[in-house]
Order: C-alpha cells, then sequence, then structure tokens
C-alpha cells in the first residue's frame, strides 16, 4: 500500500507530533484536521482545515478534497461520532475504530460490562447506575472507598475517587448526583467503582483485530499536584525508561497488561462480530490482587504518545501499515528514556477558556535538548489560548529518566511568564518511592 497523503484528525500534541513523525520519516503528504489553530501543527503540514470533531461529514469532506489514502484519526470525539464509519462508507482507508468500537472509550459502562464478561479478574467491583440512592447504596457498601465516572468523553476531568478529589461521604455523594444531572445520552448513567490503590502505567498498541503491534510503557500524571493530589487533569506529564518495562515493572507485569487488551479485544469480537481497529491505549493499575484495567482509550494518549514517538525510530506510518495488512511488525525503539511535563495556566483545570502567557527562545530551549509541542491553539493575537486542552508539552530523552528529567527541569527554568507545572514529575525521588512501595506491595500481596 503506497500512501501518499495521510490525514491526521486531531489538533493536541500527540498530533503535532504524529504529523512531525511522518514528515521527517516518509514522502507521504501531511493534511490535518483540526478543532483549534495549532501553532505547532500549522508550519509542519501541506493543509490544515479547522472544524468541529463532531460534524464527520466536514471531515469526510476534507479527506475527499486532498485525496487522502490514509486518514489517522487520534482524537475521540470523531470517533465516538462514527468519523471512521463514514469514511469507510466512501471507500476511503482509516486506523481508528469505528463508533460501535470506540465505545471502550467513549462508553465506561459498555467497557465494565464487556470486560466483566471476558476477563473478570482484571476489572475492580463496580456498578453503572441510573437512581441516586442505588449508587449512593452501592458506595455506602463499599465504605465509600470508591471512584465516581461519567459514562461517557470528559477529557479526562470526569472521574472523582474517594480519598483524592471526594473528601468524604458527602462529596461523594454530591458527585453521584452531579454526574446524573449533568448526564445527557450515554452519560445519563454513572458508573462507580472499587477504589483501587496501587501505581498505574499506560501501554499503547496498534491493532487490527488479533493482530497487535506493542510499545513500550509510560507512566502518566493525571492529578495536578505534586505527590499526586487535587483534581484530575488531561494529564500532567509522563516518562518512560530505557526498554519496554518502567523502573518497578516486571516482564510479567506488562505481558499481563496485553494479555488483558488481547482478551478485551477478543470479547468485543466475539460479542459484535464487528472489526477493531486502531490506536489503543490500555491504563492499567498494578494493585496487590494483581493487574486491573482503569480505561481505554482508543487513541494514543496525551502526553504519552510523545515518549512513545520521541523514541520511535523511523515513520510510524510501517507499523500502520503492517498491522492493516495484519502482518507481525516489531517497532524499533531508542534505548532512553524520557520525561515529559505540561506547562499549564496558573488556573487549570478550573478555568479553560484562557491564555497562556509564557514566552522562550527557542535556541535556548534547544540547547537543553527538549522540545516543545503544543495541546493549545494560537489567537488572532497571536497570544496561546487555551480552550479545553491545556497548554504546551515539553519532552526530552537521556541515557536514564535522571538525564531526561534534568533536560526538562532546565528548559522550564528558561520559560518566562505565568504558568504552572508538576516538577516532581520523573524525579530521582519519586521513581525511588515508587519502586518501594511495588517491591513492599509484592511482598505482602
Ligand atoms: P480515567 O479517566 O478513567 O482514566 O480516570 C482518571 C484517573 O482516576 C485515573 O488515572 C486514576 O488515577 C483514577 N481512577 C480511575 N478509576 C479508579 C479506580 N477504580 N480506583 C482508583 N483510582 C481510579
Ligand atoms: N494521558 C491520558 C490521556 O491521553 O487520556
Amino acid at each position: 500500500m503506497a500512501i501518499k497523503k495521510v490525514l491526521v484528525v486531531g489538533s493536541w500534541a500527540k498530533e503535532q507530533i504524529t504529523v512531525e513523525n511522518i514528515v521527517n520519516n516518509s514522502e507521504a503528504g501531511v493534511y490535518v484536521f483540526m478543532d483549534t489553530y495549532n501553532p505547532g501543527i500549522i508550519p509542519l503540514a501541506d493543509g490544515f482545515c479547522i472544524g468541529d470533531f463532531y460534524d464527520t461529514e466536514s471531515i469526510v469532506g476534507y479527506a475527499l478534497s486532498v485525496s487522502a489514502d490514509l486518514v489517522l484519526v487520534t482524537t475521540a470525539s470523531p470517533l465516538a461520532a462514527g468519523l471512521a464509519d463514514r469514511l469507510e462508507e466512501k471507500n476511503i482507508c482509516v486506523f481508528g475504530p469505528t463508533k460501535s468500537a470506540a465505545r471502550l472509550e467513549s462508553d465506561k459502562a459498555f467497557a465494565r460490562r464487556l470486560m466483566s464478561k471476558y476477563i473478570p479478574e482484571a476489572v475492580p467491583d463496580y456498578g453503572v447506575f441510573s437512581k441516586a440512592e442505588d449508587a449512593i447504596g452501592f458506595a455506602r457498601e463499599h465504605s465509600w472507598q470508591v471512584a465516581v465516572k461519567f459514562t461517557g468523553l470528559r477529557e479526562g476531568l470526569g472521574v472523582k475517587v474517594f480519598g483524592d478529589q471526594l473528601k468524604n461521604e458527602d462529596e461523594v455523594v454530591d458527585y453521584i448526583k452531579e454526574v446524573l444531572d449533568k448526564g445527557k445520552g450515554p452519560d445519563s448513567q454513572v458508573v462507580i467503582e472499587e477504589r483501587l490503590i496501587g501505581e498505574e502505567f499506560t501501554i499503547q498498541c496498534l491493532v487490527n483485530n488479533d493482530c497487535l503491534i506493542t510499545t513500550p510503557a509510560v507512566q502518566d500524571f493525571k492529578k495536578l499536584l505534586p505527590q499526586d493530589r487535587g483534581p484530575n487533569t488531561a494529564s500532567m506529564g509522563s516518562y518512560s525508561d530505557k526498554g519496554k518495562l518502567l523502573p518497578f515493572m516486571e516482564e510479567a507485569d506488562y505481558e499481563q497488561a496485553l494479555n488483558i487488551i488481547r482478551t478485551t479485544i477478543k470479547g468485543f469480537r466475539e460479542e459484535s462480530g464487528k472489526c477493531c481497529k486502531g490506536f489503543l491505549y490500555g491504563q492499567f493499575m498494578l494493585t496487590k490482587k494483581g493487574i486491573k484495567l482503569i480505561e481505554y482509550n482508543f487513541r494514543p494518549g496525551d502526553p504519552e504518545w510523545l515518549n512513545t514517538l520521541t523514541l520511535l525510530k523511523g515513520s510510524l506510518l510501517k507499523p500502520v501499515e503492517a498491522v492493516m495488512e495484519g502482518e507481525s511488525y516489531s517497532c524499533d525503539f531508542s534505548k532512553q528514556a524520557t520525561v515529559c511535563k505540561y506547562v499549564v495556566p496558573p488556573g487549570y483545570p478550573e478555568e479553560l477558556n484562557c491564555l497562556l502567557k509564557v514566552n522562550w527562545d527557542e535556541e535556548s530551549i534547544s540547547h537543553t535538548g527538549a522540545k516543545i509541542y503544543y495541546s493549545c491553539g494560537k489567537n488572532e493575537e497571536g497570544k496561546l489560548q487555551v480552550g479545553s486542552e491545556r497548554g504546551i508539552a515539553i519532552i526530552a530523552c537521556g541515557d536514564t529518566i535522571k538525564d531526561a528529567y534534568l533536560r526538562i527541569e532546565s528548559a522550564i527554568g528558561r520559560l518566562r511568564g505565568e504558568f504552572f507545572y508538576r516538577k516532581d514529575i520523573g524525579s530521582e525521588e519519586q521513581i525511588l518511592e515508587k519502586c518501594r512501595r511495588v517491591k513492599l506491595a509484592r511482598v505482602n500481596g
């Protein structure tokens, strides 16, 4: 399959690095459909269109107008709206799940029901409720040690956990009511789960039914504040180690997580008889009772995809083509560690739709070895504007996580303006503490 023109659908940092990878490693022309004027993507692309991700007709129209022979959909909302189905109807080759498969991400109740049938050991005790009193009863039975979730897409901001964002029983009750009040469509229900305790990790794969291509594990940090406190965000940063494991992981953890992904896909196929294709992201928690799945995203993670593509040697189109043909393929990754941090406006995530008042000297940043990617737009006055996204992602590699960490800190030290970021992500103390905690849990588990 000779790909001459690729259309990427998405407007965050994960799309910028996707476009950059294709531009630098292939002859293909790259076009982008975005909902934000992303200043990092525009200079790289051969063409772009700004529009609404739920307007699948316009995206299909744009794909036809640029004669795209492959569409990479890396954003959840157009997939949930059925973009892959619309593209396939027009015989346009797409790498991304149909609306039905995208429910693994866009409908948490569906994902939990499917998994509890096919791989129950990976699922925490949970319930799906449409009445507040039933949901509150479930929470009470679990001594309020629960996670309360919107069922649908919420840009990573729809989950609150007792002991983290929910301080007491009253807050659990209030959040259950809030979810049910605000919910529409699949969100008219609330998902409540037993609160899991452990270390989280992410594994991203390229899948096409039984064919699966893997990438190294990454750890993502969703909480706003150091030491994993405060509200959940779309993510404040991530790191990966040399090789496919994280410092606290064993080979068996990685294999167990892959088995969960494989079994879920098999279950989905058995249940629906439908194709399951795209970038599948599994977020796991290593608990005393084994590996549990926290959630699936049927798209690459942001920023985890930055860790992954920074290390990928060669064009992303090669594994995409291979998996679409159902061929096995092993990606070649640099043997380096990476650290990525998001720099966000001081009021994030409470205040969205605001300016990110940060500036920097490109040359000075490049001396540190770090690179900047955008998950925000530029407004008509040339200012960085954060809508529902986050800010800028800064990523660096190194021979060790510590090397990468020091590069990032040096780069962030060269930024000027008003911003917030998490200094602790990827620090030596943090990684040692994680290893200590997991070791203890393995001994006592
Ligand atoms: P999600 O949007 O489902 O990835 O959840 C956001 C964050 O909430 C995760 O990264 C976890 O830190 C936390 N979380 C979700 N589900 C649970 C759970 N059952 N137990 C503990 N923490 C959870
Ligand atoms: N890093 C979390 C996400 O992409 O949803």
